[in-house]
């Protein structure tokens, strides 16, 4: 599997730490030195669905597929104002699609489980033009009274358009169960059987504790997939990580022992967009015409559950109209 296409898509509206610090008890100083974010795109006009959609139709237009020609289409997402239909059956309409789709909730690693599964699909021919969305709105699930969580997301979208080739080499999946340290819920109905009346809990994080727990996942991850390709840390061209905080990117840059080139970031801007992240640093990546022809790329996220992802693969060039990369 390759990808022959990316968009992505941000809110129009830019938040930045100043503006935080006039409704919390928090400050610019704090969010830049402990995350690396400086703003964020939240959502205020556009709906998620509009953003998925722009993203959608830019990876489907550099990809040269038509979208009659898409065989899947999987929509990373963890929540959105919708429990049914999925993300993915509202976008299907307005690109022009009709094919089988899915919503994955792979929390922040949902862009590498959705890459894995469409891998597997396109192994076994059960599809060959597959269509990844990852549309997420985490400034929806935070409480804006806490100052904890609600400074470091922002809402965007990403999309990547995979097809039959030789890009993918590898990937490590994981899955564990530590649902105190990280988790949204929200409220179910009562029935005449069950009436005990859950309340909405807006996302609730034990920040040190997922610190620890991404570092760690990240750098068995990464090892992992190096050793099993017998590769050393010198032979990836780029890393790119889940953009949650430049600490913990730092982290794991300093266990590999790489120079901070090699580990591009957009989580100044951007905030932490959950599963869009990585599709919109490969989508800004390869429009700049910085992902070049045969780089060898490796990806890694992390996200509650606690789950994580990583893939290896090989990079070729993107044409897209109107930019630098033409
Ligand atoms: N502004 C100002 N102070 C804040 C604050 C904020 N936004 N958030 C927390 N604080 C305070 C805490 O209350 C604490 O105060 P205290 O020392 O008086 O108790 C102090 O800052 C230090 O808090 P601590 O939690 O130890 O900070 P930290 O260095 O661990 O950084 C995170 C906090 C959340 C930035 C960091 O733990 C982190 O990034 N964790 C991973 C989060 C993540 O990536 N989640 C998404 C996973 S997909």
């Amino acid at each position: 599997m390759k990808i022959i296409g990316t968009g992505s898509a941000l809110p129009e509206k830019v938040v930045t730490n100043d503006m935080l610090a006039g409704f919390l008890d928090t400050s610019d100083s704090w969010i830049t030195t402990r995350t690396g974010i400086h703003t964020r795109h939240l959502l205020s006009k556009e709906t998620l669905g509009e953003l998925a959609i722009t993203a959608a139709q830019a990876a489907i237009e550099s990809s040269g597929i038509a979208p009659e020609e898409i065989d899947y289409l999987i929509c990373s997402n963890v929540a959105n104002s919708y429990v049914s239909p999925s993300l993915g059956s509202i976008l299907l309409a307005p690109l022009g699609c009709c094919c089988p789709c899915f919503d994955l909730n792979g929390a922040c690693a949902g862009l590498i489980y959705s890459l894995d599964i469409a891998d597997s699909f396109i192994k076994t021919g059960r599809a060959k033009n597959i269509l990844i969305v990852a549309a997420e709105e985490p400034s929806r699930f935070c409480n804006w009274h806490e100052r904890e969580t609600s400074v470091l997301f922002g809402d965007g979208a990403s999309a990547l358009m995979v097809t039959e080739g030789e890009g993918f080499k590898d990937f490590r999946l994981t899955g564990d169960t530590h649902t105190d340290v990280l988790y949204y819920k929200r409220s179910l109905e009562t029935t005449p059987f069950d009436r005990v009346e859950e309340k909405t809990m807006p996302l609730v994080m034990q920040g040190r504790e997922v610190f620890k727990l991404a570092v760690r996942a990240c750098i068995k991850d990464v090892d992992t997939v190096l050793e099993h390709n017998r590769l050393k840390g010198d032979d990836i061209d780029l890393y790119l990580l889940h953009q949650a905080n430049l600490r913990i990117i730092d982290s794991i840059r300093e266990h590999l022992e790489q120079p901070k080139e090699k580990f591009p970031t957009n989580l100044q801007n951007y905030g932490n967009t959950s599963s869009a992240s990585i599709g919109i640093l490969i989508d800004e990546l390869s429009r700049e015409g910085k992902l070049k022809d045969g780089m060898t790329l490796l990806l890694s996220a992390f996200g509650g559950g606690f789950v994580t992802g990583a893939a290896l693969m090989k990079w070729s060039e993107i044409k897209y109209k109107d930019t630098a990369n033409e």
